[in-house]
């Protein structure tokens, strides 16, 4: 990302003096859905993410620009001050967020800019809540720790942004580490750090261009599913249910939840042993839970979408070791585990048949897992 025209405009608009911040956006090797399920996530930062520059203005004003937008939004901080742009909700809502806590921030005038494909499943929202959540804690000395900090993002999408989301995503941009993937128990919130470097195999993402908007989306059902599914069980989450006990229930539960219920359930095997698998080196076993993962996706849990399915069919019948739509679903990216000799054929495939069925090529990135929320 250019961070020279982040800090020319700011400069353009509000004079010298600001500071850099950072967060990434993330990948997901398995583990989808089960966050708010108090299960496990296996996340990661990518290389790309949003930079703000910021600088305190003494007052008790935002004044803030994004750049890839053009647009400008200006807000206080009291509830009734939310801004009508959805972009600039993210900010506010992270300020709320903060003063609800106790902390003390003072207004500020900020220029960001993104890299983070929107809309593809790599969570450019969390980059966004995290850069800000960030870079206040530092800039008005809140002393708010980390995960702390990952759930002001996540708070804000609640509160602000209407989505019901997990903590993974705010969690991995908080966290992130270069090379290193992230296992995360989301009830007890203890976490370990992967070092990821699959020999002779790379992992990338093909990024279908179809959009989702968990606005407003069938996301929340899901969320509502397994609330009420849990509930039935008598816990308070899906973690640790079997499918016997799924089955014991089954007269008493819609078939519509039962069949999320059964996903989750399994979701949380498939990252046990993917966990296991990647300790021997095993990254066959990991790209075959990938598959299962998608089609659980796709079948039971239905967040998935035509033309993903289309690319996981794709990737399956080039031979590729894992493929699997990632992230909320309902359009985005499907990350692919491949094997190195398979790269090439695989994306000039994926490229060609998916343009010749939708009309547009799929967008390639390989995955560079980077370093959580700094100051540049
Ligand atoms: C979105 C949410 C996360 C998580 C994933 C699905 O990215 O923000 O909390 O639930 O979907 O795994």
């Amino acid at each position: 990302m250019n961070t020279q025209l982040i800090v020319d405009k700011f400069e353009e608009l509000y004079g010298s003096g600001a500071e850099l911040f950072a967060s990434p956006g993330r990948i997901n090797l398995i583990g989808e859905h089960t966050d708010y399920n108090g299960g496990f996530v296996f996340p990661g930062a990518v290389d790309k993410g949003v930079v703000a520059a910021i600088r305190l203005n003494g007052t008790q004003k935002v004044r803030a620009f994004a750049l890839d937008l053009g647009e400008s939004s200006e807000f206080g901080f009291d509830e009734a001050d939310k801004p009508a742009e959805a972009w600039a909700c993210y900010l506010f809502g992270v300020c709320r967020e903060i003063l609800k806590r106790g902390g003390t921030i003072g207004g500020f005038d900020t220029v960001f800019s993104g890299d983070v494909p929107l809309g593809a499943g790599m969570s450019s929202s969390a980059a966004l809540e995290s850069t800000y959540a960030f870079a206040l804690n530092e800039l008005c000395g809140c002393g708010i720790d980390k995960f702390e900090l990952a759930r002001i993002g996540q708070a804000t999408e609640h509160n602000y942004c209407g989505v019901k989301c997990g903590i993974m995503d705010q969690f991995a941009s908080v966290f992130g580490k270069k090379g290193c993937l992230m296992r995360l128990d989301c009830r007890s919130m203890e976490f370990e750090y992967f070092p990821f470097d699959p020999k002779g195999y790379r992992l990338m993402l093909v990024n279908s261009r179809v959009k989702h908007e968990l606005v407003g989306s069938p996301y929340n059902d899901r969320r509502a599913s397994c609330e009420r599914v849990a509930k039935v069980l008598g816990q308070e989450f899906l973690r640790g249910a079997t499918m016997e006990q799924l089955d014991a229930i089954r007269d008493g539960i819609t078939d519509e939840d039962y069949r999320r219920a059964r996903y989750v359930v399994g979701e949380e095997r498939r990252v046990l042993d993917v966990c296991d698998a990647l300790r021997r080196g095993d990254y066959e076993t990991v790209g075959r839970r990938m598959y299962e993962t998608h089609w659980g996706m796709s079948q039971e849990y239905e967040v998935s979408c035509e033309e993903l399915d289309f690319l996981v069919r794709v990737a399956e019948e080039c031979g590729v070791s894992g493929s699997r739509i990632m992230g909320g679903g309902f359009g985005g990216c499907t990350i692919n585990l491949v094997k190195e000799e398979l790269y090439d054929r695989f994306v000039s495939e994926a490229k060609k048949r998916f343009a010749e069925k939708y009309g547009h090529e799929p967008q390639i990135y390989d995955v560079v897992i980077s370093d959580g929320a700094r100051r540049l």
